[in-house]
């Protein structure tokens, strides 16, 4: 509706009686929105993503999510889901808290905002939100819901998910089992159906395998020098300069302006947004220079942490590869064998579930390694998570019956994405299976993800 009027603005212009209503209202618009939004990562929105569902947040476009080919027909559906909008985590809201007690007692100047964040703003942050979904997230998954439905109406469908053919899996963290809920209340509400209670199931080795995988743990989250490109990059020349801007900004010695102040404002802007819908006075603290520079800090922290930067990251989720291409195998033995029991498979985990399986899979991998240094020559990166893993990122494996055989297609965000190598969009499962032969064949869980000094343990016992 929204976009509609704003396109058509001249036409609207004509209708004089209107004008001024519509005028502001498109501006208004626009102005909703941070023009750093798209910069955000990880705290990114899933409309930045999908910009027409600002319009309309059902919209499915049929011709994005139709069969490969006329003769295809959808016969299995695997979701790997990230939870909906959050609140910060503890860490980050002491971060905010500080940055705003900063402003409130130091910032000097007479711009509109700066007094808005003064006297308008409180601060409602509080410790105990710890990460918790927020009501936006649960309208996420929600529309998401609706959306699947709408697009594989023969796989999710309320036939389905009272025969029990699809399944429900979720990280037993309370924002994704808020999530999977809220997901099944989408699908409710709109079949207009009472919530009779479905069930899903709690899976941390799927969902959360970066906790249990030892191998990680040790080589990458609790190794500083792991995420030393991190580090660098928060002391480098660029990330300095964010930091004079937001000094001069604010009218306060550069000297007290720190890369984790400059961060929390960035969050501080990004949360206001996510969560309350709301271009908060704190994104004038920040421009689109600064928040290229704080979008490649995050992503470098993803590369290192969560993707291609250490062998580990990928391995660590071979369990859920396995379980993902274990279901499509089921699904093609069901159909060449006899009925199908099992329609769908939606399983709800985190950004971090989601980047170490996409990279596993050789998606979004840049040539050169994303590191301190070249930020410059990263510009057009494809590792770049605000396109990758806003809240309610979602991948699609989508299994098609055709005449020439079983085909398979991924979508990440209800868009297509190719197979890294294959340039058909929705090749033949052999053919897909066969790409992935090594994988397949091994990258198991004990082998990648044991140390050896477990082996050695366990043998002693
Ligand atoms: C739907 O997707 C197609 C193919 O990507 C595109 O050309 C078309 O403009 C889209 N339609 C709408 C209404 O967004
Ligand atoms: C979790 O999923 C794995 C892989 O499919 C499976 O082996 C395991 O039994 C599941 N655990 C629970 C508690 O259901
Ligand atoms: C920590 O990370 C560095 C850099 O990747 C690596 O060389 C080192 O072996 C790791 N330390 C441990 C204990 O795994
Ligand atoms: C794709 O092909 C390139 C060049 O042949 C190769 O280096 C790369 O490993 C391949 N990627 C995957 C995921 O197979």
């Amino acid at each position: 509706m929204k976009s509609a009027l704003c396109r058509n603005r001249h036409f609207v212009l004509a209708a004089l009686s209107m004008v001024m209503v519509r005028v502001s209202y498109c501006k208004l618009t626009k102005l909703s929105i941070p023009a750093i939004a798209v910069y955000f990562g990880t705290k990114g929105r899933y409309e930045e993503v999908n910009p027409h569902l600002i319009d309309d947040i059902l919209f499915v476009n049929k011709s994005v999510v139709s069969p490969p080919a006329p003769d295809c027909q959808a016969v299995h559906l695997v979701a790997v889901i990230r939870h909906g909008t959050r609140f910060p985590t503890s860490k980050n809201i002491r971060k905010i808290h500080r940055m705003y007690d900063v402003v409130m007692n130091e910032a000097s100047g007479n711009e509109q905002w700066l007094r808005d964040i003064k006297s308008k703003w409180s601060m409602w942050y509080t410790e105990d939100m710890d990460g918790k979904l927020v009501e936006k997230g649960k309208d996420d998954l929600r529309h998401l819901a609706v959306r699947l439905s709408k697009s594989f109406p023969t796989l999710i469908s309320e036939e389905n998910l009272r025969g029990e053919r699809i399944e429900f899996i979720t990280s037993s963290k309370h924002r994704c089992v808020d999530s999977i809920q809220a997901f099944q209340d989408g699908l409710f509400k709109h079949w207009n159906v009472e919530d009779v209670g479905f069930r899903h199931n709690v899976n941390d080795s799927l969902m959360r395998f970066f906790d249990q995988c030892k191998r990680f743990v040790e080589e990458v989250e609790n190794n500083k020098t792991a995420l030393k490109e991190v580090a660098l990059f928060k002391s480098s020349q660029e990330m300095d300069e964010v930091c004079r801007r937001m000094a001069h900004r604010l009218q306060i010695p550069h000297s007290q302006i720190t890369p984790d102040l400059v961060e929390a404002a960035f969050f501080l802007c990004s949360y206001e947004f996510a969560i309350k819908s709301k271009n908060s006075p704190w994104c004038n603290l920040l421009d689109e220079v600064d928040a290229r520079v704080l979008e490649y800090k995050n992503d470098l922290k993803q590369y290192w942490k969560r993707g291609y930067g250490h062998e580990i990251n990928r391995k660590s989720c071979c369990i859920l590869f396995h379980d993902i291409f274990r279901r499509l195998d089921q699904a093609s033995y069901d159909y060449r064998f006899g009925e199908a029991t099992k329609a769908v498979t939606i399983q709800v985990g985190h950004g971090e579930t989601l980047l170490p399986l996409l990279s596993l899979m050789g998606f979004f991998r840049d040539e050169t390694p994303l590191t301190a240094k070249n930020f410059p020559q990263q510009q057009s990166r494809k590792f770049r998570s605000s396109r990758i893993v806003p809240y309610a990122a979602n991948l699609l494996f989508v299994l098609y019956e055709c005449t020439d055989g079983l085909r398979l297609q991924v979508f990440l965000n209800e868009k297509p994405v190719t197979f890294p190598n294959i340039s058909d969009p929705a090749p033949l499962y052999h053919t897909v299976r066969k790409h992935y032969s090594d994988l397949l064949g091994g990258c198991g869980f004990k082998k990648e993800c044991e140390l050896p000094k477990d082996k050695f343990k366990n043998t002693e016992l």
